[in-house]
């Protein structure tokens, strides 16, 4: 019988991919999204991506108790990925009560609902952010967790222990976190991407904003930091190859294959690659020049961060494969995308 996974927040950036691979994969999903950071765009380009028209949809908010028992009393969902919850770091420190609020709430209630109905699968989406200033690189698992410097890294951090704990406890679930490096890129269709709200925190939306004249110039925060050319260094995993590393999970789990009950991966490709080296890139990828400057390092940054992958690979089964010059030329072909959508319904 095919298998049903139900996406919370599954319209946003990360969800909408995911949904696309795992529908490829064949399975069956739920999407489910109270739309607070993204609109329908991703949903709608997820269904012609797939060329399923029929998608189940629920605007729901997960922090509403009796709205996450009613999805889960009316479907039979064998596997829940959790992505629902705010993300932006600087936001979290200003309303730190929104971030504990929302992110804690609503993992808790999916928790107790998935383990009241017979949903025994629960994945995570964590981020690299629980590692904090790594006193060794790469990190693997095991490199050991530093306090958090953002509410928001908090959350993170909560909320793995949070599904640690619940596993121990209750033995009809299961739980696997992945850990996010910096995901980046659009599906090649350039049907679904990145769609920040107001002005972009994250690095790859900027520059495509700032390519495509809606921003003047992006600034690069800290030339003087200790990496080979005085940039930071990430690990910027392509969103397609981190949506297709779910499917990867998902199925270990399905397919009763975890060897505990509380798995934890690193989704990242293993390769650092400076701020100043994506930009570049994404010049040499898409034939154009970016208009950037140098500017102060901006607060809480972590000079260099990257994974090792290692046990994902083997475990899972998943590796990233995309090439970083294609993934910043299906960002670039996004966003011309998008200004090509808001001309048209300007006409
Ligand atoms: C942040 C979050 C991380 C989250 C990720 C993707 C923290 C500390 N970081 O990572 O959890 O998974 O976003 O959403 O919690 N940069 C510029 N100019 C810009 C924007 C960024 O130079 O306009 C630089 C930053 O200084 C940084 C790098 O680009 O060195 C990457 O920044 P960003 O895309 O914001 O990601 P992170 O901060 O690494």
């Amino acid at each position: 019988m095919r298998k049903c996974v139900l996406v919370s927040g599954g319209a946003g950036f990360i969800g909408s991919h995911v949904t696309v691979e795992l529908i490829e994969a064949g399975y069956d999903v739920i999407v489910a999204d109270n739309l607070s950071n993204c609109d329908m765009t991703c949903f709608e380009g997820v269904k012609k991506i797939t060329g399923k028209d029929d998608i189940p949809f629920f605007k729901m908010d997960f922090c509403d108790p009796v709205a996450t028992e009613l999805l889960f009393t009316t479907h039979q969902i064998d596997a829940v990925i959790h992505f629902s919850g705010f993300k932006a770091v600087g936001e979290s420190v200003a309303e730190p009560l929104k971030y504990y609020r929302n992110n804690l709430e609503s993992f808790i209630n999916v928790i107790e609902s998935a383990r009241c109905h017979g949903c025994e699968n629960i994945l995570f989406s964590s981020s690299a952010t629980v590692y904090g200033i790594p006193e060794k690189l790469p990190v693997t698992e095991e490199t050991p967790r530093q306090s958090a410097t953002s509410p928001y890294g908090n959350t993170k951090q909560m909320c793995e222990d949070i599904l640690r704990d619940s596993v121990k406890a209750y033995p009809e679930i299961k739980g696997i976190a992945l850990r996010y490096f910096n995901p980046i890129g659009a599906h090649p269709s350039a049907l679904i991407g990145e769609l920040p709200n107001g002005i972009p925190n994250n690095l790859v939306p900027f520059i495509t904003q700032t390519a495509i004249g809606r921003r003047e110039c992006l600034s690069v925060f800290g030339d003087d930091y200790p990496t080979p050319d005085g940039t930071c260094q990430r690990d910027f995993i392509d969103i397609v190859d981190l949506a297709k590393a779910h499917v990867f999970a998902v199925r270990r789990m399905l397919d009763g294959k975890m060897k505990k009950e509380y798995e934890i991966y690193n989704i990242g490709t293993g390769k650092p690659l400076s701020v100043m080296e994506l930009i570049v890139g994404f010049e040499k990828a898409n034939n154009l020049k970016l208009n950037y400057k140098f500017a102060p390092r901006r607060e809480g940054d972590v000079p260099a961060i990257w994974a090792d992958p290692t046990l994902a690979n083997k475990e899972l089964g998943w590796k990233a494969e995309r090439k970083t010059e294609d993934t910043l030329a299906a960002a670039w072909a996004w966003e011309k995308h998008l200004a090509e959508d808001s001309r048209s319904s300007r006409e």
